[in-house]
């Protein structure tokens, strides 16, 4: 799976571009604010029909003009050509093509570019809240149960109607219907999350053991109500509390992955170098995992790649890379900063004031 070519036009600083890529290695070489990390979003918000800097697509089209419109030709894993469109106006209209049809979701986009973001704000993974561990585990579960995605929207909309009961009931009763559907879901749910993370489990401490050697790593599921209560039970008990709170204080929408060194939460052991090292074996975990269980392999997006990482790991993260043949992104002020990534053959691109050519 392979980004072959993307057409981006009023993304960012970027007016327009054409480019051809590379199935593997992809460097791109600018100063600050020329655009790199521009491109990069393109191509998620090609993947997700979001941005990972802003959530206001606004923000995302080129000043002054009306809407963005991103094209891409991706090889699967057969190496057959799937063409993808989206664009996405300042009136708040979109439109996603896949295969030349119209679709009706986003979701279609990620399942045929599976994209991995490595950026210096990607600590969120380990030292943010618990939202950005549940987008980890079900980036996994999405991509290798058909069924989640469905699951988990029914799962999302009963509690969202349980929240607006909650504000008018007085007693429990009336939710009890909404509790024993959102329960049967939710049981489901968690199962699916629960399997995925003992699958992934091993590959993480591997790669832990190949990039911290020095620490062993513990990596804790939480389902997001007690391990030994069924869901139904845990919101009749919880219920005069919810009420309260106006919303539902259990369930799989609390769900987390808790990870420690030897009982310490991580991000209060690691220096932000290792912190940034573990993001990246938890990603690439998740990628090997990908290309093992369904054949598809992840496209890695890597932002400001040398910040905080030395030569040594730089190359760590380079061999661990290239094992995977993936497709890769990097980013970087100059091209030195990667020499240890140049076995890969690398293809350059330069990127000035939201130009960019093929070196
Ligand atoms: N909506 C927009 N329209 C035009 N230019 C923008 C927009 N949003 C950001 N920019 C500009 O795009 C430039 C490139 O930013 P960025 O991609 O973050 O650079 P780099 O990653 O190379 O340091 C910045 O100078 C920024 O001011
Ligand atoms: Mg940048």
């Amino acid at each position: 799976m392979a980004l072959d070519r993307l057409v981006v036009t009023d993304f960012r600083n970027i007016e327009h571009c054409d480019l051809s890529f590379s199935s593997h290695m992809n460097i791109l070489v600018g100063d600050n604010g020329s655009g790199k990390t521009s491109l990069l979003e393109a191509i998620f918000f090609l993947g997700h029909g979001r941005s990972f800097r802003s959530q206001l697509t606004n923000r995302v089209i080129r000043h002054q003009q009306a809407k963005l419109v991103l094209f891409g030709q991706v090889l699967d894993q057969h190496n057959s050509k799937l063409p993808l469109g989206l664009a996405k106006g300042r009136d708040g209209q979109s439109e996603v093509k896949l295969g030349g049809e119209k679709q009706q979701t986003l979701a279609q986009l990620a399942n045929v570019l599976p994209i991995q973001l490595i950026t210096p704000e990607g600590f969120t993974l380990l030292a943010g809240g618990p939202k950005y561990r549940r987008a980890y585990i079900d980036w996994g579960v999405f991509h290798q149960e058909p069924q989640f995605f469905e699951l988990w929207r029914r799962v999302k909309r009963i509690t969202k109607q349980r929240n607006a009961l909650l504000k008018t009931v007085r007693t429990y009763q009336p939710l009890a219907v909404w509790d024993a559907e959102l329960s049967r879901l939710s049981e489901q749910v968690s199962a699916l999350r629960q399997g995925y993370i003992e699958q992934l489990l091993p590959r993480v401490e591997t790669l832990c053991q190949a990039f911290l050697p020095e620490y062993q790593c513990q990596l804790k599921y939480s389902r997001g109500w007690d391990a030994d209560t069924p869901l139904q039970t845990v919101l009749e008990q919880n219920f005069q509390r919810d009420s309260q709170f106006g919303y539902t204080t259990v369930g799989p929408h609390k769900a987390d992955l808790r990870l420690r060194i030897n009982g310490t939460p991580v991000e209060d052991v690691l220096s932000r170098g290792q912190l940034k090292l573990l993001v990246c074996a938890l990603r690439l975990a998740q990628g090997q995992d990908l290309t093992q269980t369904t054949g598809k392999q992840c496209i890695y997006l890597i932002d400001d790649f040398a910040s905080e990482l030395d030569a040594e790991k730089r190359g760590l993260l380079a061999q661990q890379l290239a094992e995977t043949r993936a497709q890769v992104f990097i980013s970087c002020i100059s091209a030195d900063q990667v020499s240890e990534m140049m076995i890969e053959q690398p293809v350059v691109f330069h990127v000035k004031q939201g130009e960019i050519s093929q070196q």
